[in-house]
């Protein structure tokens, strides 16, 4: 079902968050949790003021993420160096802004973890200000203020109210329900709305084949990128609907999403979804099925059993051998070897627009990772995307679709 609309544009979305020194940090706790919950992917850096006020461990358990703290820290940088972080946002938020660390700000200071990934980033910078109310109503806050403005920096509050030194006005940080709405409100702004008016159907996760009431064949797929990719393209502006096999993930924002478990609920489900404009099957769909599968536990009996399967209906070569209204039909192809070759294959056998083939088997990538590499192929064409999560994989995907829909 779709998610909340406030939340809507967020998902997919890297946001790198900069805790500043000051008493409303504990609320940056809960502005995490509400990204994450929004399904966006959250790094936090903290200034060494903000470490006084909450731990660096209470954002980690909150994003899931290392929390990042000092530009001095080898380990941390071996797994991504500071650029490289400045580099993966797509957005930054610093929040709560102190006084001095807008100061800081105004003037390209570089002299720690969070002033240097403000000045090494390229994405859109939202402060959210918390400080007494005559430090923010002084001459040089709001010099510094109006001077990051001009730099297209956007700023969410302070609010007014009560302060925490028992005084009363401007100063309170904005609630984090109001700084996730001005984040989604400028993500959505900022998306290309190249699908509005179009149906995409997606398929995703593995499928389960029941043997009887207790036992199933499946597979590791992880659902994720499936997930990803109806993400991305409702983002843009599509109606999504995603048809999911037995995975525990959140529905992306915007996205609507029908539950099943076999392939032959999968086939149904998608069949039920069309008609569509773009179809993509991501789901890794059982091949066999057992015949019937047993009413009963089935009970061991001899020393080896024999399992009389038959094959599933292929959704995705019936999908692209119907004509009605579909634009384009995208299939995905998880190989051990000769990747190239098995794609193409398939790409022609199930006579599809376009298939994106990955490597199974290795390590970091495939089924149940973040990230993967992987590469399109088209009737004659072809296009490599570097090992990348799978979120920022779904956007480059997404990019080419577009891309094919217009060619
Ligand atoms: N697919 C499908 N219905 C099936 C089987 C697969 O829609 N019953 C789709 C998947 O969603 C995916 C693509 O087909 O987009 C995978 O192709 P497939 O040939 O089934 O891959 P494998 O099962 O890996 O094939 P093989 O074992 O022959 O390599």
């Amino acid at each position: 079902m779709s998610g909340p609309d406030k939340t809507q544009g967020l998902a997919g979305q890297r946001l790198l968050l900069c805790v500043g020194g000051g008493i409303a940090a504990y609320k940056a706790l809960e502005l995490v949790r509400r990204l994450r919950d929004g399904g966006a992917e959250v790094q936090v850096a903290m200034t060494a003021g903000a470490q006084h006020f909450v731990t660096p461990l209470s954002f980690q358990a909150l994003s899931g993420q290392p929390t990042r703290t000092t530009l001095w820290d080898s380990a941390a940088e071996q797994a991504m160096g500071h650029i490289e972080l400045a580099r993966w946002a797509d957005r930054v938020i610093v929040a709560p802004a102190t006084a001095d660390l807008m100061a800081r700000l105004a003037h390209g200071l570089a002299d720690d973890l969070v002033t240097t990934l403000c000045l090494a980033t390229t994405a859109p910078i939202m402060l959210a200000p918390a400080m007494n109310h005559r430090m923010w109503q002084h001459p040089a806050t709001q010099a510094n203020l109006a001077t990051l403005r001009a730099r297209g920096v956007q700023v969410v509050g302070p609010n007014d109210g009560p302060l925490a030194e028992g005084e009363s006005g401007p100063g309170r940080l904005a609630e984090p329900h109001e700084i996730v709405a001005a984040l989604a409100g400028q993500a959505a702004a900022q998306v290309p709305q190249d699908l509005a008016g179009l149906k995409v159907v997606v398929s995703a996760g593995p499928t389960y084949e029941d043997l009887d009431p207790v036992r199933y064949l499946g597979n590791r797929s992880s659902g994720k990128m499936g997930f990803a990719v109806a993400a991305s393209a409702a983002r843009r502006g599509a109606r999504v609907t995603l048809v999911a096999g037995p995975v525990q993930l959140p529905t992306p924002a915007g996205v609507d999403r029908v539950d099943v478990r076999s392939a032959a609920q999968m086939h149904a489900a998608v069949f039920a979804a069309l008609p569509a404009d773009i179809y993509i099957g991501a789901a890794a769909v059982a091949d066999y099925t057992p015949r019937e599968p047993a009413a009963n536990k089935i009970k061991k009996s001899s020393e080896s059993l024999a399992l009389d399967l038959v094959r599933t209906p292929d959704i995705l070569a019936e999908v692209a051998a119907q004509t009605q209204a579909l634009k384009l039909v995208v299939g995905f192809a998880a190989e051990t070897n000769n990747v190239a070759e098995y794609a193409r294959r398939k790409l022609e056998a199930k006579r599809l627009d376009m298939i994106v083939a990955n490597r199974v088997g290795i390590a970091d990538g495939g089924f149940e990772s973040d990230q993967n590499a992987m590469t399109a192929y088209w009737k004659d064409g072809e296009r490599s995307f570097a090992s990348a999560p799978k979120t920022r994989l779904a956007d480059d995907l997404m990019d080419l679709i577009v891309e094919r829909l217009d060619a």
